[in-house]
């Protein structure tokens, strides 16, 4: 990653491609996602794996483009999914069923029956609806289903409270003392194995304390299950690694150390371990590319307007997120002080205030830092602006993976009211 790194802090090359000639060829704005990156994040965490008995299996909402559950296909991860759409898209890129698990609270019932269907290796299940449900129509198409219970074990993950899942009044996963009683009661599933544990504490975790203490707690109740004789084949560690956003300032957790939590923790573990890593693996891999359409002198502030807006990159509205913006020409300029605003008709749609930055002037060309994760997989079209391109790179050469959405595309399924029906 750190060839990588320098490029990006040089800012003029991505994965051995110029920036400046690839925006020549593509309109801004554009995601461009580094496949090197990405491989070696996926590397990393194997390396630090190696020996274990581990599937990973990638959070597809980070970033569900095809090109890159492609790329984490053909290095062998599979995929953690939360509805029909991201299974679909999954199954499309050519991970099998026997490597994807299924998260998420609102299961549908059309959602369960269809992940049954497609023989996914494990349901992750939060409530004990959830678990009759699954029973259900497990038994109604004769097979059994293996399921994991989602652990909440009320800690607190140091991060966003937006994206902190693993709280006691968090909607996620069930307590310690229910999942006790669903394995008590596990004799009355006859097409459910209740074979494993999951838990998922948050996003964005830059320390492993709030780890160290979650799979502690996992921990003993897995050896509380074993000494009562339940048979754990897996635990789902989940994912929330996370990923430097502002230079200097993040310091996330290495690999090796994060992996080192989990094995101390489950020492003695012999079943299959699973993570769920979505931003760690995708993250810093990417970056969004817009340009200054003007800079705008205020009553008291400067603005620098770009052609990228929140519809293209949600983070910093919707959770003040921090993202480094840097100049892609390599001048040296004088620094000032800007809001760097988009042109959506909302002032939440500003990237950063009272950011220093070179001055600029339009037409730079600039890029959005840290945009691989939660970027184009949160994008909007809203103020009709059609979902921006995305580009792979790799290695000096760029593929588009994704096309600019056309107008039609953007309005395709609409129509005015002509057909009136009655309900
Ligand atoms: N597993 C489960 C069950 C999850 O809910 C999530 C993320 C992950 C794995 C992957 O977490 P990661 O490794 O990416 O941290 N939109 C927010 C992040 C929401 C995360 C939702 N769940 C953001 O932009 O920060």
């Amino acid at each position: 990653i750190d060839a990588i790194a320098q490029d990006i802090r040089t800012a003029s090359r991505f994965d051995g491609v110029d920036l400046q000639a690839l925006a020549g060829h593509l309109p801004t704005p554009f995601h461009a996602y580094s496949a090197s990156a990405i491989r070696d994040r996926i590397s990393s965490l194997q390396r630090a794996l190696h020996g274990t008995d581990a599937l990973i299996c990638y959070a597809v909402k980070a970033n569900s483009s095809l090109a890159i559950l492609n790329l984490m296909h053909e290095h062998g991860v599979g995929a953690d999914i939360v509805s029909s759409g991201e299974l679909w898209r999954a199954l499309r890129a050519g991970i099998p069923p026997e490597r994807i698990v299924f998260s998420g609270v609102g299961k549908s019932e059309q959602e369960i029956a269809e992940a049954l269907a497609a023989r996914i290796l494990r349901f992750n299940v939060e409530s004990h609806d959830e678990l009759l449900t699954l029973q259900r129509l497990a038994a109604s198409i004769g097979i059994t289903a293996h399921a994991a219970v989602r652990i909440n074990p009320d800690v607190d993950a140091l991060t966003h409270a937006k994206i902190s899942t693993g709280k006691a009044e968090n909607k996620f996963g069930v307590s310690i003392e229910e999942a006790r009683r669903w394995f008590a009661e596990k004799a009355s599933l006859s097409h459910v194995q209740l074979d494993g544990l999951h838990v998922h504490i948050g996003s964005q975790i830059l320390s492993l304390e709030p780890y160290r203490e979650a799979f502690r707690r996992v921990a003993q109740f897995w050896r509380e299950l074993e000494a009562a004789g339940h048979a754990i084949a897996s635990i789902d560690v989940g994912g929330g690694v996370g990923v430097r956003y502002r230079e200097g300032h993040d310091h996330p957790v290495d690999a090796a150390a994060y992996v080192s939590v989990v094995r101390t923790a489950l020492e003695g573990f012999k079943g299959r371990l699973l993570f769920e890593p979505g931003r760690y693996l995708v993250a810093e891999a990417g970056v969004l590319l817009t340009r200054v359409i003007r800079v705008k002198h205020g009553e008291h502030r400067k603005f620098l307007v770009l052609d990228a807006a929140m519809n293209d990159l949600l983070r910093p509205s919707l959770y003040d997120a921090w993202h480094d913006i840097v100049p892609v020409h390599g001048e040296t300029r004088t620094m000032t002080e800007y809001d760097i605003v988009g042109p959506v008709c909302e002032t939440g749609d500003t990237f950063a205030r009272g950011r220093a930055m070179p001055e600029c002037v339009a037409g730079d060309l600039l890029m959005i830092r840290t945009t691989g994760a939660y970027g184009a997989s949160m994008s909007s079209t809203y103020n009709s602006r059609p979902l921006a391109a995305e580009v792979l790179l790799d290695r000096g050469r760029y593929a588009v993976v994704r096309q600019r959405q056309s107008f039609e595309d953007m309005i395709a399924g609409e129509q005015p009211a002509r057909h009136w029906e009655t309900a």
